[in-house]
This record gives structure tokens, C-alpha cells and sequence, in this order.
């Protein structure tokens, strides 16, 4: 501690300031400045503890010197103002310097998301249809048995039904029946589009289907269909291959062929099953994996609406005519593709999914 003695002399003032202005240039962090003032500012700090001591010095040398002290300690106070401030700013730059970005680094990649591959086929189907002037509409999945069989022409008991393998929902009316299911296909939508429209009709439907079915390579419990109707004065069947083949024609590639074949369905009459020519191996048929030698794929049932459909829903038959199409999605996809197993779109793998 610097007492002041009867040698204390301006001189030595000066060196203690010296001192004290050295060593606090050294001080770099908060600690080191709190240290630093404490031992030259604080209570017993150095510079304190020679003022307290002047008191025993005569007169002419604690004036002289007292004033130089008090003159010392105060611009020793100012520097270690003016020396805090400095280190705060040196530490705030230091900091923003770390925080800089370079705004020239690449970013990181954002994972986002995808359509399922279902939907990705809808979408292009019913983008064919719109742009041959059909609208799309929805319908529900829990459905009325009315809808979904009777007035499609498939009364009760009628064997058609065994077509359809159906999911009951657990619900029963007065005569105590269950008139309510989830719908074996999208076609109940064309008695409800017919019921609350008049022609001209064009619409299609996509949605989900539900069987009763054990699930294999080539049949899920559920899948997707796409609906399609048309109806108007003189709809005649080459309506119906007309459109159809220009759909398939936007789908599958300018090349293709069509073909249809007498089929059965209860709600259309004349049925036909229509196929393309395969496109993997161009109609050859021999060895080829997708149309299984043959040279022709089925894509889809149609024909043209059975009078009693139109009966049903209070159109006269000798009116109006259209024609009715449905087809799977997912099997367009799975051909479309070369998947070999419709149970890949619903076990939500990702290694399949990101392939589309
Ligand atoms: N609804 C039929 C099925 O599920 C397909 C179909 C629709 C056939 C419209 C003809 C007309 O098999």
C-alpha cells in the first residue's frame, strides 16, 4: 500500500499514476477492470489510502499534494470509463464478427414433400377429361345401398351382387336391414349427379372404393376409381369411343390402339371392357412382363347407361342417351410404371414413394 511519507513528493504521484494507467491497459475483461479499481480506486486501494494519509503531513505539503491527488483520481476514474467502454465495443464487434453470415454459402436444402403417386394419376386423368369438357365432382365413400346397387339396376338378391364384395357398415333400419355400406365403386355418383342435374352431363368422379377382399399382388381392400359420365340428347356408343380413345391416346402416347370387348355390367348395356395395345412391348405380346404375352392391356369398364338407369332417376330413355365409364388408378399407375404389387401405394414406404 502507498503510504504518503514525508518524502512523498509530486514525482511520486505521477509514478503511481503511471503505474496504475499501465496496468490498466492490460485489463481486458470485466474482472480484470473491477480488480484494477479496487486496487487503486476501492476503499484501501492504493491511490485512496495516499489521500486518507495526507492528513498527518504539514500544511504547504498535503495542500500541494492534495491537490494533485484528487486531481490523479479523477482522471484515473475517467480512464477507467473511457477504457471499459472500449473493451464493451471490442467484445460487440468480436461477437458480430463470429455471427456473421456468408450469405454466399449454399443453402440448406428443405425437404418437400410430394403427391402420392395415386394422386399424381387422378390428376392427370381427370386433367384429360376436363380438358375434353367434363367437371369433377365427389361423392361420399359411406354410401346407401340404394345408390350403390339397387339403382344401378342390381336389386336385392340379384346374383350381380356376388360381383361386389362388400363392406356392410353395422347399422340396421326398421325392416331390419343394412342399407348402408362403403361403396364397391364410384358409380352410385352417376345416379346422384343424374338425380339432382338435367343434361347435358359430363362429369368425372374420383375416390376411394372399398371390397371385401383378401389382399394380394393385384387387389387391395381399397382403391381408387375414376367415375366418368356423360349424358344428352343422341349420346351414341361412338361417343364413347371416341372420348375414350382420345383419353388414352393423352395418357399412354399418340400411338396407341384401342380395343373393346362385350363385358358385364348390370347399369350399362351395351358393357364393354376396353384395352390399348400395350405400350412396353408395342402390341407384340410375346415374352412381354406388363400385357403378359397377350399384346393388350384392360384399362377400363364402360358402356352405354341402361335405360332403366335413366328410368330410375326420372329421365325418359327415348330422350336422353349417355354412356358410363370406371377405372383403376392405381392399376393405370401400376402399368404406367411397371409396379408389380398394387399393396406398395398404401404401406406408406418411403423407398417407393420418393420414386415418383
Ligand atoms: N363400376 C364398375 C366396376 O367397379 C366399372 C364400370 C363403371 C363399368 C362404369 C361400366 C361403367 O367394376
Amino acid at each position: 500500500m502507498t503510504q504518503p511519507t514525508t518524502q512523498s513528493t509530486p514525482q511520486s504521484i505521477k509514478e503511481l499514476e503511471q503505474r496504475a494507467l499501465k496496468e490498466l491497459a492490460g485489463a481486458n475483461d470485466a474482472d480484470a477492470l473491477e480488480r484494477w479499481r479496487v486496487a487503486y480506486l476501492g476503499r484501501r486501494g492504493a491511490l485512496t489510502t495516499f489521500l486518507r494519509g495526507l492528513a498527518q503531513l504539514p500544511l504547504e505539503q498535503r495542500r500541494e499534494l492534495g491537490a494533485l491527488g484528487n486531481q490523479t483520481k479523477s482522471s484515473l476514474e475517467e480512464e477507467l470509463v473511457r477504457h471499459s467502454q472500449e473493451i464493451s465495443q471490442r467484445l460487440l464487434a468480436r461477437t458480430i464478427d463470429q455471427e456473421r453470415l456468408d450469405v454466399t454459402l449454399p443453402g440448406r436444402p428443405t425437404t418437400i414433400g410430394r403427391l402420392h403417386p395415386t394422386t399424381q394419376v387422378v390428376r392427370e386423368i381427370t386433367a384429360a377429361f376436363s380438358s375434353m369438357g367434363f367437371s369433377v365432382v365427389e361423392g361420399p365413400e359411406v354410401e346407401w345401398e340404394r345408390y350403390n346397387f339397387e339403382m344401378l339396376n342390381i336389386p336385392h338378391g340379384h346374383p350381380a351382387r356376388d360381383m361386389w364384395n362388400t363392406l356392410w357398415i353395422d347399422y340396421r333400419d326398421e325392416a331390419g336391414r343394412q342399407p348402408m355400406l362403403l361403396r364397391t365403386h364410384t358409380s352410385p355418383m352417376q345416379v346422384r349427379v343424374m338425380e339432382s342435374t338435367q343434361p347435358p352431363i359430363r362429369v368425372v368422379v374420383p375416390g376411394k372404393c372399398y371390397r371385401y377382399e383378401a389382399t394380394d399382388a393385384t387387389h387391395e381392400w381399397h382403391f381408387y376409381q375414376i367415375e366418368g359420365l356423360a349424358v344428352d340428347e343422341g349420346i351414341t356408343f361412338a361417343d364413347l369411343k371416341g372420348t375414350l380413345y382420345e383419353f388414352a391416346r393423352r395418357l399412354f402416347g399418340e400411338e396407341r390402339k384401342v380395343r373393346f370387348r362385350c363385358d358385364y355390367f348390370p347399369f350399362v348395356e351395351p358393357g364393354v371392357d376396353m384395352s390399348i395395345d400395350c405400350f412396353a412391348c408395342d402390341g407384340g405380346g410375346e415374352g412381354c412382363r406388363i400385357c403378359r404375352d397377350s399384346g393388350w392391356i384392360e384399362i377400363m369398364g364402360a358402356g352405354m347407361v341402361h335405360p332403366q338407369v335413366l328410368k330410375g332417376v326420372g329421365y325418359d330413355p327415348e330422350k336422353y342417351t349417355g354412356f358410363a365409364f370406371g377405372l383403376g388408378p392405381e392399376r393405370i399407375a401400376m402399368l404406367k410404371y411397371g409396379i408389380d404389387d398394387i399393396r406398395h401405394f398404401y404401406t406408406n414406404d418411403l423407398r417407393f414413394l420418393r420414386q415418383f
